[in-house]
């Protein structure tokens, strides 16, 4: 019904992800967003809205609190109250609020990671301890032995990533359980990310909010969400953190001050339209980035060089490049033509990480441009 393979000239835009490279043959496949319209519902609803033709102050009104409620408990079976709801304009600047917010002296997270779980914690002067995510069973796993090695009795806060960017991870129940536990047992706050929670690619996969699973770990969890990636609509900057401590959210309030403003009305319309009205566009998403997915694994099974772990949310591939035994992966695809993501801000320089959130068209070109690179190096 929605048509994902329309080429969208988003060159026409100043768009960071195509005026990076404008001026060279490069087809760029790196920052999260995707090439494809935003659903019809987001669309119509933003030129209503521009259509009334005053853009003042807003407030947030019921609907587009109840819009998110009934979003959280349809795809989460999560029951959220209002309260517990704090808007901001982005997830980034949620992730600095939480180090500034909570009391500790270091923060624990993953790695390879986004780099903005390693940027936060330094901006807000605290120690990281990033410790490696694992694979096991062609997966990316956290390590909680190395964690528990590694934790510190002035570490209180850890920031997790689910689904997991960039390694595509979607952390079952009982892998959260183990996290739980483990928070828990060092009495650690929690951070989780879940803007990736709706980009699932399997028709079977169900995203587990962490703060979900129980009383006790729902008191301690700042959870970070937003409509931004699974709707494209990253750049109307509209987020929100579900913090139901009355505690931790008077810390994360006091931080905000009136330094961190909220969302755009914009953002706002945005939002709601596409929680009350955007389940069937998801749907479609989600088959199509499937399919694209199979593109990208067929193409690495071809090339023995690379390797790609399961991946089971996101539009984000980490292609382990080490095997080509070039100084930088990233150079010499780009090379090539092909801007992808450098693996080293996320830790690790043999990466890479490919964006398949385009049209087949696009990316299959992407992969030609790819595969003959790999054919340039027999
Ligand atoms: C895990 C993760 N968190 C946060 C962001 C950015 O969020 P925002 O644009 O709302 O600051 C991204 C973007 O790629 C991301 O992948």
């Amino acid at each position: 019904m929605f048509n994902f393979d329309e080429i969208v000239d988003r060159t026409k835009t100043p768009c960071e992800k195509w005026n990076k490279y404008k001026e060279q043959d490069v087809i760029p496949a790196w920052v999260a967003d995707m090439d494809f319209k935003s659903p019809p519902c987001v669309i119509d609803a933003l030129q209503q809205r521009v259509n009334e033709g005053v853009f003042g102050y807003t407030d947030i009104d019921d609907a587009t609190y109840d819009a998110i409620i009934s979003f959280v408990k349809r795809h989460y079976d999560w029951d959220i109250k209002k309260e517990w709801l704090i808007f901001t304009h982005g997830v980034v600047s949620s992730m600095n609020l939480a180090c500034l917010s909570v009391e500790t002296q270091s923060v624990m997270t993953t790695t390879p990671i986004y780099p903005h779980f390693i940027k936060a914690p330094k901006y807000a002067h605290k120690e990281v301890l990033a410790i490696r995510m694992k694979e096991e069973n062609n997966r990316w796993v956290l390590d909680l032995e190395a964690m528990e090695k590694a934790i510190t009795p002035t570490c209180k806060l850890f920031m997790l990533c689910n689904p997991y960017n960039p390694a595509g991870t979607i952390f079952t129940k009982a892998e959260l359980e183990q996290l739980g536990a483990f928070c828990l047992k060092h009495d650690l706050t929690i951070c989780s990310d879940e803007i990736h929670a709706d980009l699932l690619l399997s028709p079977k996969s169900r995203h587990v909010p962490i703060a979900s699973l129980n009383l006790e770990l729902q008191e301690r969890t700042i959870t970070l969400m937003a409509p931004s990636k699974t709707f494209n609509i990253a750049g109307l900057q509209a987020s929100f953190a579900i913090i139901p401590s009355a505690e931790l959210r008077k810390s994360f309030k006091r931080t905000m001050g009136s330094m961190v403003g909220g969302i755009n009305l914009l953002g706002i319309t945005a939002l709601k339209a596409a929680y009350l009205e955007g389940d069937a566009w998801l749907n479609e998403l989600r088959i199509y980035l499937a399919e694209n997915l199979k593109m990208v694994q067929t193409f690495v099974s071809k090339n023995p060089k690379l390797k790609l772990l399961d991946q089971e949310a996101t539009f984000l591939a980490w292609i382990d490049a080490s095997a080509l035994n070039v100084k930088s992966p990233y150079e010499f695809f780009l090379q090539h033509g092909v801007g992808l993501s450098d693996g080293e801000p996320f830790g690790d320089k043999n990466f890479v990480r490919l964006n398949f959130g385009t049209q087949k068209s696009v990316l299959e070109t992407i992969l030609n441009r790819m595969q003959k690179a790999m054919d340039s190096l027999c």
